[in-house]
């Protein structure tokens, strides 16, 4: 008789808990989109977002916060959020990779969350910029921050069966990326140029419908290990390295003994196994729509998922405005 192996009983997905955070937080950010007032913005989300996370049942204490470098309202590191009962868990937030987006209404912003186990998450200190390079499962294992251009688009195009002319690159819109573009166009692939949210830019190429191929040059580092958590959890992969945004960065960097040559691969910026990640869409995006009103009712766009067993779940979910109102003062 065949005997079948011995399977761990399914065991509870936090994910599914987070995503009423990133809704409540995406929610609150939305009530902002086009007031022209980011930090209006982010505080909604921040303190949805801390309610929220403060119902789960977790030992959580957050390694990747976000507002220093704004000096934005912020979840700040170190704080602990959930009710105290196990998991212990690192958690990484971003309650608006977007600000900007969301105070003038335009697309990609997200409310994201990551979690993993305690110790697992990295710090990437006093540096809040990484060069990145990101791509979905498809083209795991082809990249190499370190190639250049030319190789990495040669081989991802590969990866994914296409000529390197049918690939869209993606690249936060700014001054320091003036040579990675001129590269890029001289391979002749399509460069899809973003003012802001390269989460959700790391997050698109593990869609094939999203139409993002691969991310590449220098964005926030908090939100290079809140890709490397979605990206662990999609099968995807992004390497990145810290960079100093000047002499005095670079030299606090040195003196901390921190190599600013060395590679962090995904396993390096999340190297737990239990990762879990949930993003909800603030304003419409590649991959989650934002979020609409309709009479008393409020959508929203939701994706969820979980290393250990590498489900995805996408969650449309209808809000009744009028009855949550009754619980809580976050959705005004
Ligand atoms: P915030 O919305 O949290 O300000 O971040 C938006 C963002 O575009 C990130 O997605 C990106 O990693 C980072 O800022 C880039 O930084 P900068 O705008 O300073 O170039």
């Amino acid at each position: 008789m065949n005997q079948q192996p011995m399977m761990p009983d399914p065991d509870r997905n936090l994910a599914l808990e987070l995503v009423r955070v990133t809704e409540a937080a995406a929610m609150a950010a939305a009530r902002q989109m086009g007031r022209g007032d980011k930090i209006a913005a982010d505080r909604a989300a921040v303190n949805a977002m801390r309610l929220m996370f403060n119902t789960v049942d977790m030992d959580g204490v957050v390694v990747i916060g976000e507002g220093e470098k704004d000096e934005a309202p912020m979840l700040y590191n170190g704080e602990h959020l959930g009710t105290g009962a196990a998991p212990q868990v690192d958690i990484a937030v971003d309650p608006i990779d977007g600000t900007r987006l969301t105070a003038l209404g335009l697309p990609g912003a997200i409310a994201v969350v990551a979690l993993a186990e305690r110790g697992t998450m990295h710090n990437p200190e006093h540096l809040v910029y990484a060069q990145k390079i990101a791509v979905g499962p498809r083209a795991k294992g082809v990249i190499d921050i370190n190639a250049p251009v030319k190789d990495n688009l040669a081989k991802v195009a590969r990866a994914l069966d296409k000529e390197i002319h049918d690939l869209t690159v993606v690249v936060l819109d700014r001054d320091r990326h003036t040579e990675l573009i001129r590269q890029v166009r001289a391979c002749g692939a399509r460069i899809k140029l973003i003012t802001d949210g390269d989460i959700a830019a790391a997050l698109a190429t593990t869609a094939d419908d999203a139409g993002e191929d691969i991310l590449m040059g220098i964005g926030g580092s908090p939100e290079a290990v809140i890709a490397a958590a979605a990206l662990k959890c999609a099968g995807g992969e992004i390497q990145c390295k810290l960079w100093a945004r000047d002499e005095k960065e670079r030299i606090k960097a040195l003196d901390l003994g921190l190599d600013l040559e060395r590679v962090l691969t995904t396993d390096d910026l999340v190297s737990g196994h239990n990762v879990f990640f949930a993003a909800t869409g603030i304003t419409d995006g590649q991959l989650l729509a934002g979020v609409r009103y309709a009479g008393d009712k409020a959508r929203s766009t939701s994706i969820v998922m979980r290393s250990l067993s590498g489900t995805t779940r996408r969650i449309l979910s209808e809000h009744r405005l009028d009855k949550l109102k009754l619980l809580t003062n976050i959705y005004e």
